[in-house]
């Protein structure tokens, strides 16, 4: 079947403030998870999903991200000379992707990152992939939101039930469940716990169609005084279906201290250099804690 969805924004403008002093000067999307930075792993997830076209949204202090995904000649250089041919393969392993990068001036919120991607985009559906929200790289949920939308052409948005005391943290929908899908009534940008229409909260993946920035354009700001993307959607209600897609395998909010050591953990007993030994420590280190 033709794919229809080609392009992917990660927006890399946030000021990563749950995460300081890490982030006063690092951009937080590259903050590694065992041996590579957040945005990588969303970069390697859109490009196992045939999407062809990248364009990260970037700010003040995210030089690094440009740095990252650009070639780095003396450091190949030296590779090369000393033999270490694993490693130079490892650091070329996406120098075939083109980045476009587009510089969002001021942090006006998730929002007005999308839609300063509208050049870019122009006219096609697109994917949104917020790096923070990691997901098992072993689980394919863009791809299967892909498939969705390939079906039904209308915007998908990754779910996940959180716990209630926690919505607060989220954008939150109100759906009717059918069959594998939400059928959106209304979407919250992080409500209090006792108004939330639901626990069933957006996680960082979205596959949009081009109709929102209309409405991005013309969007005031909402909670925390940012332009919010799940507000933007909710006008969109108005004009077209909107679907939700309850997420099967796991996700770690990497932007969040604990989700951040989670995933670590995780990924690093998935790794095949570390998995053994690291394993072992944690076996060690768990009877020094009961
Ligand atoms: C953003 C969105 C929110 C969504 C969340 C997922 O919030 O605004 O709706 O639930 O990402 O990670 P942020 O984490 O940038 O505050």
């Amino acid at each position: 079947m033709r794919r229809h969805i080609k392009k992917a924004i990660f927006p890399a403008a946030g000021l990563g403030t749950r995460f300081l002093p890490a982030t006063k000067a690092s951009p937080k999307e590259m903050m590694p998870i065992v041996d590579k930075p957040l945005i990588q792993y969303a970069v390697e997830e859109a490009i196992s999903c045939g999407i062809e076209e990248f364009v990260i949204i970037t700010g003040k202090h995210k030089r690094a991200i440009e740095d990252h995904f650009d070639s780095a000649y003396e450091l190949e250089e030296k590779l090369r000379t000393t033999g270490k041919k694993k490693l130079l393969e490892e650091i070329n392993k996406l120098s075939h992707i083109n980045f476009a990068y587009i510089r969002q001036r001021v942090a006006l919120g998730l929002g007005h990152a999308i839609l300063c991607a509208q050049p870019f985009v122009q006219e096609e559906p697109f994917a949104v992939l917020l790096s923070d929200d990691v997901i098992d790289p072993d689980y394919f949920l863009l791809q299967e939101m892909i498939k969705v939308y390939d079906e039904l052409k209308c915007p998908v948005i990754a779910l996940e039930e959180v716990p209630r005391a926690e919505v607060s943290r989220y954008g939150v929908i109100d759906g009717v469940q059918d069959g594998d899908v939400y059928r959106i009534k209304s979407l919250v940008e992080k409500p209090k716990p006792e108004d939330s229409p639901s626990n069933l909260a957006i996680i960082g993946r979205y596959i949009l169609t081009p109709d929102i920035f209309d409405i991005l354009g013309k969007q005031k700001p909402g909670a925390g005084g940012e332009i919010q993307l799940t507000d933007a959607l909710k006008d969109l209600l108005n004009r077209r279906v909107i679907y939700g897609y309850l997420a099967k395998g796991k996700r770690y909010d990497a932007g969040d201290k604990l989700g951040y050591l989670k995933a670590t953990v995780d990924l690093a007993l998935k790794n095949r250099e570390l998995s053994v030994d690291f394993k072992n420590y944690l076996l060690e280190k768990i009877k020094t804690l009961t």
